[in-house]
């Protein structure tokens, strides 16, 4: 029954989190320059709504709704991706959430919730997208974050996580670089998002902390979701053919400068 709805494309991508922030950047950059896109999101309305826009701009994009926590859901959402596009090219574990607190006061409700999303979803998708990667010689890309490499104070359980994905990243790539199938992480910084937005309103000043991240950043200003999409299309294409294993940072060079 799946198959009469089957639409032939070139390269299919399956992008967590794809209905807003930096996933939604990706899937707007893919989608227009042909790449159909499967939106599996947690968020029904932005995920509709996002692929009825790309839909109406004439380019290939459905969405399914998906807690990546979930595997029954994650298997579904990689076999209606198949179902509808004949194909799997690109798998973009975007999907993730932050808490920020001192470290002996996340509870374990926190640590579960986060380590489930930003870990154990990439590992479910990774684990049902896999064979479909395999058969395109397609490519993984995990959407970590600079707090991998270096960490802001109150937000150790995220960073361990998105530490743990650039070492996934590695294992995958090491794993499946026989059949043909990459695996790269990205690094963003401060990008503006949702997850910025909740972030900074957690500030008691919201204004003067977004203008010290900003003062922070030697490229001077917050990053876009525009700024991260662009990697993420080369990363997945044949140009980046000799490229797997690797960590990529995308923070306007925050990273490149001691705070001292
Ligand atoms: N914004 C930043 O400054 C920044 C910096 C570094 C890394 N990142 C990373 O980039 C990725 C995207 O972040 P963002 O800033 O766009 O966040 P965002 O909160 O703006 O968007 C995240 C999207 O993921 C979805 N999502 C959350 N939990 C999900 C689940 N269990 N299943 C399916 N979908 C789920 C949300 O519905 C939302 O659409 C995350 O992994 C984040 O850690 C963001």
């Amino acid at each position: 029954m799946a198959n009469m709805n089957r639409t032939q494309v070139q390269r299919a991508a399956m992008i967590t989190g794809g209905a807003y922030g930096i996933g939604r950047g990706i899937a707007e950059y893919f989608s227009a320059r042909q790449i159909a896109v499967t939106i599996a999101d947690c968020h029904r309305e932005r995920g509709q709504s996002l692929a009825d826009r790309l839909l109406q701009q004439g380019a290939q994009a459905q969405f399914v709704p998906t807690n990546i926590r979930e595997e029954d859901e994650v298997r579904q959402a990689v076999e209606q991706t198949v179902a509808r596009w004949g194909r799997l090219d690109i798998l973009c574990n975007n999907a993730g959430i932050e808490r920020y607190r001192l470290a002996a006061e996340y509870t374990l409700a926190d640590w579960d919730a986060i380590i489930q999303t930003n870990l154990r979803g990439a590992f479910l998708c990774t684990k049902h997208a896999m064979s479909h990667l395999q058969r395109q010689r397609g490519a993984v890309i995990n959407i970590a974050s600079v707090q991998a490499i270096a960490c802001e104070r109150q937000i150790s359980v995220y960073a361990a996580t998105k530490a743990g994905l650039l070492a996934f990243t590695r294992g995958l790539a090491l794993d499946y670089a026989h059949s043909g199938v990459r695996a790269n992480a990205i690094c963003p910084g401060a990008i503006r998002t949702g997850m910025w937005e909740a972030a900074m309103a957690n500030e008691t000043d919201p204004e003067a902390a977004a203008t010290s991240v900003r003062t922070a950043i030697p490229l001077g200003r917050i990053g876009e979701p525009e700024d991260i999409a662009p990697l993420a299309f080369f990363l997945a294409s044949s140009e980046a053919a000799y490229i797997t294993g690797a960590t990529f940072v995308v923070d306007g060079g925050l990273l490149a400068k001691l705070a001292i």
